[in-house]
C-alpha cells in the first residue's frame, strides 16, 4: 500500500492480555467498528455487548459512569456534555404536554428558565414555591396531579439546606417524581434518599481541576435507560477526552472534597466574625437554619461560602475588586477559590414574595473556596474586607 494509504489505516498496536495500563486509556474515536453485519446486527439488537458511535456509547464514557453510580450509590447513569445539559435532557426525558412540574425559587437560575420557559413552550405548567416551605408544597401536591419534584441541595448561591425526607415522601405520596441537583452537596452524598434521579454538574466538584465541562443524570437503571434512548437523540454527548480529565479528577475527590469542607468553615467563621458582615450562610456553621439537616443528610458541608455585606451593593463590588487570591469568575467547586459579586447573582423577573424566598439580598457575595492554605485565604478576605468600607 501507498503512504496515503498507510497513514489512514495504521497499525494497531494491541496490549498483551497479561499486560495492562495503570490508567484507563481514552477511547478517542467515534466509531467502533464489528467483524461482519451479523455481529453489527447483533450488537443492534442489544444481543452481544459492544461499542458503535460514540454519540450513543464508549469505553471510556462507560468507566465513568461506573464509577459516578457507585459515588451516588445508584445503578446506573448517563453522561452529557455540561451540567445544565443533564438538567434539560432529564425534564424533556421524563415531561410531556399537560404535565405539571413543581420546582423552587432557589434553584440555579437556568433550572428555573428551562422548566418555566423551554417547558412552557412544550405545554408542561409548573408551580414555584420557597425551598423552606414543604407545607405549600404538600397543599399544591395533594392539589394538582404532578409529574415532577425538582430541587437543589444545597442550594446555590445561599445554600439553603432541602429536607430530603420529608420532600421525598410527599413526591411519593402523590406520585410526583423527585429529579435533586446534587451538584452542590458532592457525589458522595443524599444517597440514602427516595430521590429518582440526582443530577450533577461535573465541571465542578467530580472534575475539581477547572479544565473541563460534564454532567451526569444517576438513578436507578430503568429509568435511566429511558433517558438514554433520548440521550442519543438529543445529541448532548460528553467527549471522550473529557470523561477521561473527569475520571482523572475523580481520584482526588475525597481529598479535595475533605480540605475545602474544611477551608469553608474556617472561612465562615472568621466572616462571622466580621463587624462588615452582617450575615453568614454556611451550613457547616452550627447557628446556620440549615445546621441541624445538613448534619443528618451531609457528610461535610461542602465547599461553598455565601454572606451578606451590610454595605450592600458597592460594599460587595468593592470587596470581590479588592480580592487577590479569589477570582472574580463563574463555576465552583475547583482547587482555586473563586467570589461572585452581589452585582452578579440579582435574581431578575421576582415579585417581591419570591426574592425573598431566594434569600438573594443586596450584599450577597458567593465564595466557592479552594484548597489554598487557610491563613492565606483569611488574609485576602480580611484585607478585601477592610476595603470594602470606602
Ligand atoms: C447547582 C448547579 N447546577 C448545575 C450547574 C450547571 O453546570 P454546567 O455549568 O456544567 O452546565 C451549575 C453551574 O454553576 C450549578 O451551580
Amino acid at each position: 500500500m501507498k503512504k496515503r494509504t498507510r497513514i489512514t489505516h495504521l497499525p494497531e498496536v494491541r496490549l498483551p492480555p497479561d499486560n495492562r495500563p495503570l490508567v484507563a486509556p481514552i477511547h478517542q474515536s467515534v466509531k467502533f467498528s464489528f467483524d461482519d453485519v451479523a455481529e453489527t446486527l447483533r450488537y443492534f439488537g442489544g444481543q452481544r455487548e459492544g461499542f458503535y458511535y460514540s454519540r450513543v456509547s464508549n469505553p471510556t464514557l462507560r468507566q465513568l459512569e461506573l464509577a459516578l453510580a457507585d459515588l451516588q450509590g445508584r445503578d446506573a447513569c448517563v453522561l452529557t456534555g455540561s451540567g445544565v445539559a443533564a438538567i434539560a435532557l432529564s425534564l424533556l426525558a421524563l415531561l410531556k404536554a399537560g404535565d405539571h412540574v413543581v420546582y423552587f425559587a432557589e434553584l440555579y437560575p437556568p433550572t428555573r428558565a428551562l422548566v418555566r420557559k423551554l417547558l412552557g413552550r412544550y405545554g408542561v405548567s409548573s408551580t414555584m414555591l420557597s425551598l423552606d416551605d414543604t407545607d405549600s408544597l404538600e397543599r399544591v401536591l395533594a392539589a394538582t396531579p404532578t409529574r415532577l419534584v425538582a430541587l437543589e441541595s444545597p442550594s446555590n448561591p445561599v445554600l439553603k439546606v432541602a429536607d430530603l425526607e420529608r420532600i421525598t415522601a410527599l413526591a411519593r405520596a402523590h406520585g410526583a417524581l423527585t429529579l435533586l441537583d446534587n451538584t452542590l452537596a458532592g457525589l458522595h452524598n443524599h444517597g440514602e434518599f427516595d430521590v429518582d434521579l440526582y443530577v450533577h454538574s461535573l465541571t465542578k466538584f467530580a472534575s475539581g481541576h477547572g479544565d473541563v465541562m460534564g454532567g451526569a443524570v444517576i438513578g436507578r437503571g430503568e429509568l435511566v435507560e429511558q433517558l438514554r434512548e433520548d440521550c442519543s437523540h438529543l445529541g448532548p454527548t460528553l467527549d471522550p477526552h473529557a470523561a477521561w480529565l473527569v475520571l482523572r479528577g475523580l481520584k482526588t475527590y475525597y481529598l479535595r472534597w475533605d480540605a475545602q469542607c474544611a477551608n469553608a468553615l474556617r472561612v465562615a467563621e472568621f466572616l462571622a466574625t466580621r463587624p462588615e458582615v452582617s450575615r453568614v450562610r454556611y451550613p457547616g456553621l452550627p447557628g446556620d437554619p440549615g445546621h441541624a439537616l445538613a448534619a443528618r443528610q451531609m457528610d461535610g458541608f461542602g465547599g461553598i461560602v455565601s454572606f451578606d455585606l451590610a454595605g450592600g451593593l458597592e460594599a460587595g463590588t468593592r470587596f470581590t475588586e479588592a480580592l487577590e487570591l479569589f477570582s472574580l469568575a463563574a463555576s465552583l467547586g475547583s482547587t482555586e477559590s473563586l467570589v461572585v459579586a452581589p452585582a452578579m447573582q440579582q435574581p431578575r423577573g421576582f415579585t417581591a414574595e419570591q426574592l425573598a424566598w431566594s434569600d438573594i439580598g443586596p450584599g450577597t457575595v458567593r465564595l466557592s473556596i479552594g484548597i489554598e492554605d487557610i491563613d492565606d485565604l483569611l488574609a485576602d478576605l480580611g484585607q478585601a474586607l477592610e476595603r470594602s468600607r470606602s
